[in-house]
């Protein structure tokens, strides 16, 4: 802990100098009159690497993206007290430390993904030489089972052979102002901000589109799915259940970046056909332009080990989106867990 202290300190005080040598015009001058460089050649040396230490990748990234750009937001992060090997792909840890760091700014989305608030954000840390206390946002390996490390990534991958850790809990779950075919508030009218906010957007649009889409259950939480469950099992038995019910613990309602929505046609009912119907169509079509995915699509049902369900739609981001939903694939093969 004092090691990594006093590596963050030191990485801080680095950064300070070089921005301020890189802005400060008059000590740079009077830095370069004393310790006058031999040639050029050497005056690069001392220049550049200051230069490219505090640069920021213009585009968004995520998981599993393998470019410079990657490598130079490694480095950045690098510069603010993480340690992560630049290696250039956009792994674990990477989707690590842009989780931690976003969880200790103030209203930064946590997503795990780098988009242009991150940019924002980590460009004034790096000229503020703001303190960063890696960990301290998430912990880098919170659980001790096979759960999933990350539960707060949007590319989080929930499924029966990735569950949530134990006593998760979402961040910043709201109510989207979108239509319910209820009033009153229940839990599981909520989302994630970030879920919410894209949620909203798509209504507007379907609205707009003459539709009527209705959003009918979001969050749940351990024990909630865990009722779900267990009344889906005594009912249809555990096997049958399972088809269309996840275990508690497995289910990606309780990350909160889901939501199972429905419409007027088939009486605000869940059910396969949904997907004919007009809302079902244009979701089809259009979901991803808000970032949303159809988690189960018809044919993969090998992949995701559940049934066709065309209403329950899951929040990747714009990018993740598009890939998925263009390629026909599954968030498990998007993943390359398939
Ligand atoms: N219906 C999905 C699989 C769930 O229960 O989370
Ligand atoms: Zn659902």
């Amino acid at each position: 802990m004092l090691k990594k202290s006093l590596t963050g300190a030191l990485a801080l005080f680095a950064t300070l100098f070089l921005i301020t040598a890189c802005n400060n015009g008059t000590s740079e001058d009077k830095q370069s009159a004393e310790n006058a460089p031999k040639d050029e050649s050497d005056n690069q040396k001392k220049t550049e690497p200051a230069n490219k230490q505090i640069q920021l990748p213009q585009e968004y990234l995520q998981k599993n993206d393998t470019s410079d750009s990657v490598k130079m937001l490694q480095r950045a992060v690098n510069q603010i007290g993480y340690d992560i090997n630049p290696t250039g792909t956009y792994h674990d840890m990477t989707t690590w430390a842009v989780t931690d760091y976003q969880m200790q700014q103030e209203n930064l989305p946590v997503t795990g993904v780098y988009d242009d608030v991150t940019r924002d954000a980590l460009k004034k840390s790096l000229k503020n030489a703001t303190s960063i206390e890696p960990g301290s946002g998430l912990q880098k390996s919170g659980n001790n089972s096979d759960a999933i490390s990350n539960p707060h990534e949007i590319l989080a991958l929930v499924n029966k052979d990735n569950a949530l850790p134990e006593g998760f809990e979402p961040i910043n779950l709201v109510v989207p102002d979108v239509r319910f075919p209820f009033e009153d508030f229940l839990p599981k009218k909520q989302m994630r901000q970030v879920a919410a906010t894209a949620m909203e957007d798509m209504f507007a649009a379907a609205d707009n589109a003459g539709l009527e889409l209705y959003a009918q259950s979001g969050y749940r939480s351990y024990d909630r799915q865990d009722a779900i469950f267990a009344a889906n099992v005594q009912e249809h038995g555990e096997k049958a259940a399972n088809n269309f019910s996840a275990r508690p613990g497995e289910s990606e309602h309780q990350t909160g970046l889901t939501m199972d929505v429905t419409s007027p046609d088939i009486d605000f009912k869940l059910t396969v056909e949904f997907g004919k119907t007009d809302e079902g169509q244009w979701l089809k079509e259009h979901a991803a332009e808000y970032g949303f995915i159809i988690r189960y699509p018809k044919g993969k049902e090998d992949i995701t080990q559940y049934q066709y369900e065309p209403w329950h739609l899951r929040y990747v981001g714009e990018k993740a989106a598009t890939d998925i939903m263009e390629q026909g694939i599954t968030l498990e093969e998007y993943m390359g867990e398939n």
